[in-house]
């Protein structure tokens, strides 16, 4: 549906629409009767921030398993000791989950394929921002944010499909969303010519962190507008959730300068959502929106795309950038998990 609203695009990349809507509105309460006994619910990047709060969150609606998919398995170890503490009851198991390996997406999704029968919610969350140049040691080369942020989900995306999709015809849809971010709304997108799209984002003379951070997102909203066109939304619903800006997370573990530091405390003090509130937009992206939601940006409502979604030019780089996935991702057989759907 955010297809149809490009009327709302500009506006709503805004600083004034996004002020707004950070200040003055609230994240609703998630409606009775939503629950999910039965159900498997995995989020990644679950050790601390969003997704360890959006855990907590899908706990109180009683799940049969939750996995937190995490780089460090002491650090989600701890985290999940304390959860245990709190949902006497719940099943939560930690999974190893590097985004920055493809090898460790795939032993994910192998382990995801042997141990389960069903996974009904995948919240895909884990992500970074550098503010440095760095390539990813193993495997792609690629520039960490763009690896991380973009191409490590689109391969779990792929990956995780037939899991996602119902067992028997009566079932509800898969549900599976990938966290944006509003520093995508405004990006341009620079047109290589000739050259590879995706290599053209690894030049380190042109590296601006928080540009490339938002490129990156845009990325993720552009794959996930086609994934949508190539799955059938009765079999698994796709889309991009947006918490917003949110303080309390460690998402700027990386910033090395004091002033800057202070600066973006200061300015998250001020508009930023608590974590619990924030991450509950997860959960209206996967259990509250329905089949009008597939391969929309979403929070608790269907918002536009990014800008440069709307446009001819940005139509063919999103055909052009599916097609360079599709290729750099064909050492995984990806297409053979989207002809299933078909
Ligand atoms: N905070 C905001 O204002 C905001 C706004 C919009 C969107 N977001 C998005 O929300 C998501 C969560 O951010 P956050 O604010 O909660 O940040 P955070 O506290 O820094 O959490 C990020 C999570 O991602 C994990 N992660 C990072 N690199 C990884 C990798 N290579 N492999 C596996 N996991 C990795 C981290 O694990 P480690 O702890 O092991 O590093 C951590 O669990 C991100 O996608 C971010 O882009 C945040």
């Amino acid at each position: 549906m955010s297809a149809q609203l490009k009327k709302k695009a500009s506006y709503e990349a805004t600083f004034a629409h996004n002020f707004w809507k950070q200040t003055f509105s609230r994240v609703p309460a998630i409606p009775d009767p939503i629950e999910l006994t039965g159900k498997t619910v995995l989020v990644t990047g679950a050790n601390v921030g969003l997704g360890l709060e959006a855990i907590r969150n899908f706990l109180r609606l009683r799940p049969s398993l939750v996995i937190m998919g995490v780089r460090s398995v002491e650090k989600g170890e701890a985290a999940a000791t304390k959860l245990r503490r709190e949902f006497l009851d719940a099943r939560i198991e930690v999974w190893e989950l590097d985004m920055e390996s493809f090898r460790s997406v795939q032993a994910f999704a192998a382990r995801a394929d042997r141990e389960l029968d069903r996974l009904h919610v995948a919240v895909l969350n884990a992500g970074l921002g550098k503010l440095n140049f760095e390539r990813v040691e193993e495997g792609s080369r690629h520039e960490v944010t763009i690896q991380v942020n973009y191409l490590a989900n689109a391969l779990l995306s792929f990956l995780l499909l037939p899991k996602l999709r119902p067992t028997t015809s009566s079932s509800e849809p898969g549900r599976l969303s990938i966290v944006n971010s509003g520093a995508s709304l405004a990006i341009r997108l620079e047109d290589p010519g000739d050259g590879r799209l995706l290599e053209s984002f690894d030049r380190p003379e042109k590296f601006d962190g928080f540009a490339q951070y938002g490129l990156s997102k845009l990325l993720v909203m552009m794959f996930v507008a086609k994934l949508a066109q190539m799955i059938n939304p009765k079999e698994v619903i796709v889309n991009c959730t947006d918490p917003g800006a949110t303080k309390g997370t460690d998402f700027f573990r990386n910033v090395n300068s004091w002033f800057m530091s202070i600066a973006l405390r200061a300015f998250m003090g001020l508009i930023g959502r608590r974590t619990a509130d924030a991450s509950r937009i997860y959960l209206h992206s996967t259990l509250v929106l329905g089949e009008e939601s597939h391969g929309s940006w979403t929070d608790w409502i269907i918002r536009a795309w990014p800008k440069a979604m709307y446009t001819d030019k940005g139509h063919q780089m999103g055909e052009r950038l599916w097609d360079e996935t599709i290729e750099e991702l064909k050492f995984a057989g990806v297409k053979e998990y989207l002809q299933k759907d078909s």
